[in-house]
């Protein structure tokens, strides 16, 4: 397969870029300067004498706090972006995988959350990103939608990252512990990527959106803590509620998805995430 990654210089983009020697087939990578989805004319003058069999769109505005007040340019990457992306999918028939969060969801009844379960976005990011999806939905294309949820890699700024970071300056942490998710890493997500376009699975018009993290859940706290202990960290760390520190933008309290159906739709395993964790900071951080 010939694969276009778009937003290539964010830490999904990067992933692909890391996983692209261990594959068959052939990527191109494209970042904002190259291909920019805001505009129907880049595309399509990138895209002039070249034909893709997948589109996957790792580009996106993912700053959840400056989204409230960067609202025109947040919904421009997250909606429009990704009907300039659609258009141009469904005219060529081009395949088109696109990523939105955890964060389009508001669980109020503490089960893990299924795709079809109320959308309620309690930030602009979350209804920016809700608003990309839709396009998908009423797109006659072979797209599918991925929806995961507290990304990390290597590239760019993300918690592991920056809690890591932090315990380099030696001072104790407060981390808030009323926040429940699914932790992700990048690598896990952009290998099943692949997995998912190499089975090459019709997909019911009904049924593009799919939630994917890794396994089980914990809380940021948790989280923290485990990231601390992995990197030989000794510095104290305390769990404080969500209310501790300021925030733009509101987030689900509870947020934890269930990943059964992409599981059955694609036959997959899936890592947990405190293995594919230690993965991280003990083998891919160095
Ligand atoms: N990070 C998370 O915790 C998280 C959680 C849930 C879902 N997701 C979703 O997962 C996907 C990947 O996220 P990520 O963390 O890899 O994002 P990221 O690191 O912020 O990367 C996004 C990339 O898109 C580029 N970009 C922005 N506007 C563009 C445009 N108009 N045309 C082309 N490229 C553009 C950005 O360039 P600049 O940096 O130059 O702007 C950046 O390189 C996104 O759809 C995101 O919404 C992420």
């Amino acid at each position: 397969m010939r694969l276009l990654i778009t937003g290539s210089n964010g830490q999904l983009g990067q992933e692909f870029y890391r996983i692209k020697s261990l594959s068959k087939h052939k990527f191109l990578f494209t970042d904002y300067n190259q291909l920019n989805i805001c505009s129907i004319d880049s595309i399509n003058s990138y895209m002039s004498d070249i034909k893709v069999d997948c589109i996957i769109n790792c580009a996106a505005y993912t700053d959840v706090r400056k989204a409230e007040v960067e609202r025109e340019k947040a919904f421009d990457v997250n909606s429009n972006g990704v009907k300039n992306l659609v258009v141009y999918c469904e005219k060529t028939q081009t395949r088109l995988i696109h990523f939105s969060t955890d964060y389009v969801y508001n669980s109020l009844n503490k089960k893990p959350i299924n795709e079809d379960e109320l959308i309620d976005p309690q930030n602009y990011y979350g209804y920016s990103k809700r608003e990309g999806e839709k396009h998908i939905e009423n797109s006659k294309g072979e797209s599918i939608v991925i929806r995961t949820s507290w990304l990390y890699s290597k590239y760019g700024n993300n918690f592991v990252n920056t809690i890591i970071d932090k315990s380099k300056t030696g001072k104790n942490l407060k981390v808030i512990n009323d926040q429940f998710g699914c932790p992700t890493y990048a690598k896990d997500l952009a290998e099943t990527v692949i997995k998912i376009l190499e089975i090459d699975k019709r997909i019911d018009e009904k049924t593009k959106i799919f939630n994917y993290s890794n396994g089980g859940s914990t809380n940021w706290f948790d989280f923290a803590k485990k990231i601390l202990k992995l990197y030989g960290s000794k510095i104290k760390i305390e769990p404080v509620d969500s209310e501790y520190f300021k925030d733009e933008a509101k987030r689900p309290k509870f947020s934890i998805t269930s990943k059964q159906k992409i599981i059955n739709t694609f036959n997959l395993e899936i890592n947990n995430w405190d293995s594919s964790l230690t993965n991280y900071v003990i083998n891919d951080l160095k």
